[in-house]
């Protein structure tokens, strides 16, 4: 088919041609904003998932959701180079002068912008400081405690943004790479906000080992947040996502050609993409077929070794390598820490640096204690491709 007409978007953060079964959490979400809006209480939601599964076309979706209904927006991406604080801050700044541009920059407006103040210096935020002109709001986010600072920070602006009668959303992508005083720091913050029923709202997304991070920095985190899994996409939809934008482009596809998809991806949405796209270019007429499906198999799988699986592995060491090798040979889902460092034949605490490691890498997470399994999905039968041996 044409590949200028080719409707799949195999491409991180990209809106899909068709986004399907997420209304659940859309609806849940659309109910989070109205509430907000109107001064009610209400918990903000961490939706989880593995790599691919569209954590961050979702967070898009909401930050869509919430200025529809007038908010101000705040998207920020954590990474794992710890500048988030930075990021945050920028963000912030560009939201309240969003918000004075409303009106003039008075009352909470501008003491909010001067508590921003007081944060970039009190956390060496040079260049953004010197951008704000404005004096610093004494005995405010000065204390060099970041989470008090945050509150403060946070509290400021939602106080501000229920003067202009409007509300802001701050939207955090890939939230486990925070480390635990970050972490700590924006949950406390939230839980002030919340308590003062301020029309502020932090949603994030991230890895599932997300809950469990949010746990350990502030026990309570569970009482504000609720964490959807974010997974893959049932059979129906599957074939939803697949069938729908083709035929938006007058091309049918063949039920056994789905059935295929369905199968080699499972359903996870960025294989879903890939695998369409790439079947869309090679098939020369409609319907699609399963022979096509097999026809691209070769050239699908080339690609997604080289860059897909290709980058995560590459920033692996040679012992991590080997560890998830081992893991590898088990299997895909959950395995039992003893059963890889059976394979390994050493003893669990030799490796428990190293799977350590692996999880701030982001490469493995722990479903629940003494358990491992990968975030990146069909990442077993990859490493058994490229290491074919142990
Ligand atoms: N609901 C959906 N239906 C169909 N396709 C989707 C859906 N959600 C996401 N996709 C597609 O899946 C791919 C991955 O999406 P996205 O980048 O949002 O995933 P992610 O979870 O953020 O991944 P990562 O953890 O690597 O950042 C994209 O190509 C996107 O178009
Ligand atoms: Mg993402």
């Amino acid at each position: 088919m044409d590949p200028i007409k080719n409707p799949y978007s195999p491409n991180a953060g990209a809106p899909p041609p068709a986004f399907v079964g997420r209304g659940a959490v859309l609806t849940a979400f659309a109910t989070a904003l109205g509430r907000i809006q109107i001064g009610k209480s209400q918990k903000s939601m961490l939706p989880t998932g593995l790599r691919g599964v569209g954590k961050t076309v979702l967070l898009n979706r909401f930050a869509e959701q919430a200025r529809a209904l007038g908010y101000l927006v705040a998207q920020i991406e954590a990474s794992e180079s710890e500048t988030f604080m930075e990021a945050l801050a920028s963000e912030a700044r560009t939201t309240l002068y969003e918000l004075s541009a409303k009106a003039k920059i008075r009352g909470a407006v501008s003491k909010a912008l001067g508590v921003l103040k007081s944060f970039t210096l009190t956390f060496d935020m040079a260049g953004l400081s010197v951008q704000l002109g404005v004096d610093p709001q004494v005995g405010a986010a000065d204390s060099g405690i970041l989470s008090n600072d945050l509150t403060a920070l946070l509290v400021a602006m939602g106080q501000a943004a229920r003067e202009e009668q409007t509300a802001v959303l701050i939207a955090i992508d890939e939230l486990q790479y925070l480390n635990e005083e970050q972490l700590a720091a924006i949950i406390m913050a939230v839980h002030r906000v919340t308590q003062l029923a301020l029309p502020l709202l932090v949603v994030g997304t991230g890895l599932p080992q997300l809950p469990a991070l949010a746990g350990n920095a502030k026990s309570y985190a569970e009482r504000l947040f609720d964490y959807p899994a974010i997974g893959a996409l049932s059979r129906e939809e599957a074939f939803e996502a697949i069938r729908k934008p083709a035929r938006s482009e007058g091309v049918d596809i063949e039920d056994a050609a789905l059935e295929r998809l369905y199968k080699i991806t499972k359903g996870y949405p960025y294989f879903v993409q890939e695998w369409a796209y790439r079947v869309w270019n090679l098939a020369t007429k409609s319907p699609i077929a399963l022979d096509d499906v097999d026809r691209a198999e070769p050239e699908v799988l080339a690609r997604l070794d080289e860059s897909f699986f290709r980058v995560r592995y590459d920033r692996l060491t040679p012992r991590e390598k080997q560890y998830l090798r081992a893991m590898a040979e088990l299997g895909p889902g959950t395995h039992r820490s003893g059963d890889i460092t059976r394979i390994l034949k050493v003893r669990v605490e030799t490796l428990s640096p190293l799977r350590g490691g692996l999880i701030k890498k982001g490469m493995i997470y722990s479903p629940q204690h003494g358990d491992t399994a990968f975030t990146v999905p069909l990442f077993d039968a990859f490493m058994r491709r490229t290491m074919p041996t142990l």
